[in-house]
């Protein structure tokens, strides 16, 4: 059983309070708009929910990465395309943290957390490389004493709205140890916006490709070390998924919740259908499901926040509690019946929403991959 500190109560309240109040009502309209939330990113922000695990000096929440994961359930649970936004941005601003110079930090880090830049994004997939991350084509060379960006990516969640980019590029040979990361600034000459994605949920948050031509970085833009792109790629998104993880036991805990109103609620064959076995056991399975996400999500981001390694442990959170997330979306579909089927009801947003949870920041496969490497390890 975890008990939360002091902290992580209040950073799971406010968020609470903050989703239900302020988020929940205008999810659908959010989700069938494609409505960028800027106002509501920028009150996230303030209630320090945009570096929750940031130290106080960068204008950070300093509440852990335990603070996070609480809060990002309570956030992904009213509005899941919220959520994704604020999870990519504090998976970008923890990264610049951890490998950033003091001159970086001291520049990025206070804007995002301030909320003064609405979003941050992390570029790091492309056209022809998602699962193989180490195979990247975008490459920067050596210009004078700075670098030379071409190359396009994908998938980028927020990249037309981002003041702050980390991107990711060859600038050696082959492979892993052949990559570097930069960061770059949203509206960089050079940069340029491309497709807006027309998804099957998370609609609120976009999703666009970029692509760089001759755009021009001075040699501080590097993020790291020439070559350690790759390892500073994996450290974030062992983070991220901790983050993805949290985020669909938000999204099963809304569809769990829904389905368990309306099961209440609809008459069939003279009684609630909540008295039925054939629903109470969904619920029941459901329910426990969710409950070992959660836990499986708070190991992972309390060995996080006490420096151990959580690689394991972080896609054990996001395999399990995604593809739970999915089955609970599920199952609330088919409990509301032909109403699960329209978007009268938050079921079909929900079941939208959960099936990019097993997709992106590395597919079920991948976490499978690397599950599989840890515990075969000697
Ligand atoms: N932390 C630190 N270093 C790590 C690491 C980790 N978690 N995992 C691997 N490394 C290091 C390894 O130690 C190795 O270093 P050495 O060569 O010095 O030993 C090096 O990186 C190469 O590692 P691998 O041999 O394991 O690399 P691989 O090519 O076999 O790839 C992989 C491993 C797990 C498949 C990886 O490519 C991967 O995670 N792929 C999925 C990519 C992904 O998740 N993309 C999501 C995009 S972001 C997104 O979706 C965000 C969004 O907007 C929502």
């Amino acid at each position: 059983m975890f008990e939360l500190n002091e902290t992580q109560r209040m950073v799971q309240q406010s968020a609470r309070s903050y989703a239900q109040k302020a988020l929940a009502p205008i999810a659908a309209a959010l989700d069938r708009e494609g409505r960028f939330p800027r106002e509501q990113l920028r009150e996230l922000a303030e209630l320090g929910l945009m570096g929750v695990n940031v130290p106080e000096e960068f204008g950070g929440a300093a509440a852990g990465a335990v603070s996070y994961v609480l809060a990002m359930m309570e956030i992904s649970q009213a509005c899941a395309s919220t959520a994704v936004i604020m999870a990519v941005t504090n998976m970008v601003v923890e990264t610049i943290v951890h490998f950033g110079s003091q001159e970086q930090k001291q520049r990025y880090v206070p804007e995002i957390t301030s909320g003064r830049v609405a979003a941050a994004s992390y570029a790091l997939s492309e056209p022809h490389t998602g699962s193989d991350a180490a195979a990247l084509s975008t490459n920067a060379r050596r210009d004078g004493g700075g670098w030379v960006l071409n190359g396009s990516k994908q998938w980028i969640t927020s990249g037309d709205q981002a003041g702050v980019i980390i991107v990711w590029a060859r600038t050696g040979g082959p492979g892993s140890k052949g990559s570097s990361c930069f960061l770059l600034e949203g509206g960089a000459p050079g940069l340029h916006i491309g497709k807006h994605e027309d998804k099957m949920g998370l609609r609120a948050s976009p999703t666009v490709s970029l692509s760089f031509e001759d755009l021009r970085l001075p040699a501080s833009a590097m993020l790291g070390a020439e070559g350690q792109g790759f390892a500073i790629a994996m450290r974030a998104l062992d983070g991220g998924r901790v983050g993805i993880g949290a985020q669909a036991v938000g999204i099963g805990t809304a569809a769990l919740e829904d389905a368990v109103r309306y099961a209440k609620d609809r008459q069939a064959f003279g009684q609630p259908i909540a008295n039925f076995q054939a629903i109470r056991f969904l619920l029941a399975d459901v329910a426990t499901e969710l409950d070992a996400a959660r836990l499986l999500t708070l190991r992972a981001a309390a060995l996080k926040e006490a420096g151990k390694p959580f690689t394991r442990e972080a896609s054990m959170a996001k395999v399990f509690a995604s593809e739970k997330a999915n089955k609970a979306a599920d199952i609330g579909v088919q409990i509301h019946g032909g109403y699960g089927y329209l978007d009268e009801f938050p079921a079909e947003r929900h079941y939208r929403d959960a099936r990019a949870t097993t997709i992106y920041e590395g597919t079920s496969e991948i976490q499978r991959i690397v599950i599989a490497r840890e515990v075969l390890k000697d």
